[in-house]
């Protein structure tokens, strides 16, 4: 009965598609679409798929509002009291010993490693894409421990939208038993583009638990299980809690507790079928004795590029042979840093940043209303969107959600690596822009996301910004495409279009289109160009600082954060940083400094595009923003870069914390090269007394009257995102013609000593305690806040890729 009416379905569904299909394909073929749409449709089917949802140890979904979202549950089954502690989301207290994507490509898969130690389980899972991207396999190995450890296994998959669908095929003995172990599901999808084939079957060494007379047949735990149910699309991701709340029916059957403790947990922690076949999320359970294997397949029905459990793992070997050549190809350590230890720890942190890439979708909290410049503003927000992003995050435990201030930095090493993602995803950012120019500083785009954040975090408010940290990839891109030969199209470029991770010839050009083909480059820039210029315009109108009797080179060049109170300041990015009294009057250095980072690129980008005016009027505002730097922000009694306010007689006064927001117009190149203010920064930054440890350049200086005072965020310990910006100035000022040649020796010592500390104190933290880190103690080195976190930390990979020394 089961079986039949599941076919009819298939037949049915069948039927309608056929011809949609057919239409679809032939509309396809007619046009012949020019290069940039033949990019774009490669690029969009090479990163369709993914470990997208990266809250989720292991969850895939499609970078599409409305398809299929898949995900694992694993727990013990032999004991009552570990299955409240199931996986799931990323979650501290799981206290695994390490976790993440060692070996990864967007466009190929990877290898996630699980270290679940309080389980007893290493956990391995594959993910390999085929077809140009759209079919995908996934391979969860386990190694248990204890030989007879029963593990429960729950991988889940469920379709959203109404024109999507999933329904089992495979034989049912009873409403929850499959028949033998392999489950196969037909499904259709509107938005992938037609039918395709899901399969979840299991390693053949795989053993299941043995038992005796069972109290009900229905929770046999050596048989495979299935469940469907109907569930609204926003609650989809909460599969887990749906499986346990299945879990609870089965105890709440159960009225006495003696009787409860006579039966083997693993008979009664099943899935047991409340009797649906065709719903929108299936749950398919298997429980393991020792060791096991699951391996997932999901096809296209009209692939010519089919994945099968028995062609998984050559593709596999294949894929992750491809990611490390092209891994050493891109990044060629420099020494000390060109041995095999340190190139498995680059390739496995910037897998580590890509396996955190997500797709996000849902609406955003706004408050459009409140003014910030009142006290105790509190913001009350209403629900705007829906929106997507995809983005990287800086961690996946602690923050699996997109940060303007975070990507920037996150994407300078992809950038290096595939260009074209990394400008995919800047792509996705802008398309939040709203009509006055703003994006949110932090995307918290749906029900899932909001529920991790804090209340007091969850409302954006159109007056607060953020560093346009992602400004500068449009400078580092440029700087990349000139240097590089230009590609000469030929006949069979089209050709070049097609990723083959198999055939040993393969071409795999996708990833550097932009950086070698002008035409593409021009039309992106184009494409990108309008909006750009209205988030720089919201920038410059809702920042402005206030004129009144100032003296500079031009009064519109002078900026305040909108939105900081008093001990905070979480627009510039570095929350308690020590600043003015807040006060409508102050003038910050490191937002001016900012604003240079995106004048600057606007003016690349305006030159790019041979809109000659634009670019003239951006460079003239950029030397008013160099000349504002020296004329209101330089203190020749501190000798550093401040933050202005007034006293109370409306005059100016400097308020100096030496740090990373003094350093900020030295970050960004601000300063010409034959500037006497050159020497004091540097030597500022060599002062083991102010800024220098052995392990990184401190936040704020050792001498400042709130070192490591108060919450000690920003306060003194060293983070990787600064230290990569000051190596990155250090060896700009190092190598221009006109530096003097005290600042060339003074640069090129602090550039080889900071790049070697910096990197060898995160490599050694990382080898200690399986981590990358928020942060690093400036007394010890050791990691500390978040752990887990890939995000701007892995920018030591770039900093093993820097040359050794200047000269
Ligand atoms: C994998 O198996 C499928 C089905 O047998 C086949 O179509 C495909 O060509 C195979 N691929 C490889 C690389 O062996
Ligand atoms: C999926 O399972 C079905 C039914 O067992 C089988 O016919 C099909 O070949 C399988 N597909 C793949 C790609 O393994
Ligand atoms: C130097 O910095 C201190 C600390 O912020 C400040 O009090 C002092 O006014 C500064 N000196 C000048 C001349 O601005």
């Amino acid at each position: 009965m089961l079986k039949i009416s599941g076919w009819i379905w298939y037949l049915a569904l069948l039927g309608l598609i056929s011809t949609a299909w057919t239409i679809k394909y032939e509309a396809m073929d007619e046009t012949d679409p020019d290069l940039d749409d033949r990019f774009e449709k490669a690029n969009e089917k090479s990163l369709l798929w993914g470990p997208y949802r990266p809250n989720l140890y292991l969850g895939i979904r499609s970078r599409l509002p409305e398809s299929l979202i898949a995900g694992l549950v694993w727990f013990r089954a032999d004991d009552y009291s570990s299955v409240g502690d199931a996986r799931h989301q990323c979650d501290s207290r799981d206290d695994m010993e390490t976790f993440g994507w060692m070996d990864y490509d967007p466009r190929a898969g990877g290898s996630e490693s699980i270290e679940d130690t309080k389980m007893g389980l290493s956990l391995k899972a594959d993910f390999v894409k085929t077809g140009g991207g759209e079919n995908w396999g996934l391979r969860v190995q386990g190694t248990a421990k204890d030989k007879n450890a029963i593990t429960s296994l729950v991988f889940y998959a469920g379709t959203e939208g109404k024109d999507n669908a999933l329904i089992i095929r495979s034989e049912k003995d009873t409403p929850e038993l499959v028949h033998g172990h392999e489950v196969s599901f037909f499904g259709y999808s509107e938005s992938l583009g037609g039918p395709f084939l899901l399969n979840v079957t299991e390693g053949r060494k795989s053993r299941h638990p043995k038992h005796g007379v069972l109290k009900d047949k229905a929770l046999d735990p050596s048989k495979t299980h299935h469940v469907s149910l109907i569930v609204p699309d926003d609650n989809l991701w909460k599969a887990k809690d749906i499986f346990f709340v299945l879990l609870k029916e089965n105890m709440n059957s159960i009225h006495d507790v003696e009787e409860l403790k006579t039966i083997p947990p693993q008979e009664i922690l099943q899935l047991k079928n409340p009797g649906l076949n065709d719903g929108n999320l299936h749950l398919v359970q298997k429980t393991f004795k020792g060791n096991f294997e699951i391996v997932v397949t999901f096809n296209m029905m009209e692939t010519d590029d089919q994945i099968t459990v028995d062609n998984f793992s050559s593709r596999k070997d294949s894929a992750l042979k491809r990611l490390r050549e092209k891994f050493n190809r891109k990044f060629q350590l420099e020494r000390p840093f060109n041995k095999g230890k340190y190139i498995t720890f680059a390739k496995e942190i910037l897998s580590q940043l890509m396996g955190g890439i997500g797709y996000f979708y849902g609406d955003q909290l706004v408050d459009r209303l409140t003014n910030l410049d009142e006290v105790n503003t509190q913001l009350d927000g209403k629900p705007e969107g829906p929106h997507n992003l995809f983005s990287c995050v800086p961690s996946r435990t602690f923050f699996p959600r997109g940060f303007y201030w975070d990507e920037g930095f996150q994407l300078m090493p992809i950038l290096q690596y595939d260009s074209d993602l990394a400008l995919d995803i800047i792509k996705s950012w802008f398309s939040l822009i709203d009509g006055s120019g703003w994006i949110a500083r932090e995307q918290i785009l749906g029900e899932e996301a909001r529920s991790g954040v804090p209340d007091e975090f969850v409302v954006q408010n159109p007056n607060i910004a953020n560093p346009p940290t992602m400004m500068m990839i449009f400078s580092q891109l440029l700087h990349l495409a000139n240097h590089r030969e230009q590609f000469v199209p030929t006949d069979d470029f089209a050709d070049k279009f097609t990723l083959n991770w198999d055939g040993g010839d393969g071409d795999d050009t996708l990833g550097d289109v932009h950086l070698t083909n002008p035409d593409v480059l021009n039309s992106y820039a184009a494409d990108i160009y309008p909006k750009l210029q209205l988030h720089y315009e919201w920038f410059r109108s809702t920042q402005r600082g206030d004129t009144l009797g100032r003296r500079c080179k031009n009064l519109e060049e002078i900026y305040r954060w909108k939105g900081r109170d008093e001990d905070h300041c979480l627009p510039s990015g570095l929350d308690d940083y020590p600043r003015c009294s807040a006060d409508t009057a102050e003038l910050d250095v490191d937002l001016l400094s900012w604003m240079g980072v995106m004048t600057r690129s606007m003016a690349a980008i305006a030159k790019l595009l041979d809109e000659t005016e634009d670019a003239e009027l951006y460079s003239q505002r950029l030397g008013d923003i160099k000349a504002n730097l020296e004329d209101l922000h330089w203190s020749s009694e501190n000798q550093t870069y401040c933050d202005v306010t007034v006293n109370d007689d409306e005059e100016d006064i400097f308020e100096c914390h030496l740090g990373y927001v003094s350093l900020m117009p030295f970050v960004h190149r601000l300063i010409s090269p034959d500037s006497p203010h050159l020497i004091h920064i540097l030597n500022d930054i060599r002062n083991p007394e102010k800024l220098w440890t052995d392990y990184g350049i401190r936040s704020l200086s050792k001498q400042d009257e709130y070192f490591h005072e108060g919450e000690d965020y920003w306060r003194g310990h060293i983070w990787v995102n600064m230290n990569y910006l000051i190596l990155d100035a250090l060896y700009y000022y190092g190598k221009r013609p006109n530096s003097t040649p005290e600042v060339k020796s003074l640069t090129n010592e602090i550039y080889t000593k900071l790049r070697e500390n910096v990197v060898e104190n995160v490599y050694r933290e990382y080898r200690r305690t399986g981590y990358a880190w928020e942060q690093y103690n400036e007394e010890t080195g050791e990691g500390q806040r978040t752990k887990n976190f890939l995000g701007w930390t892995s920018l030591v990979v770039l900093m093993m890729k820097m040359p050794e020394s200047l000269v």
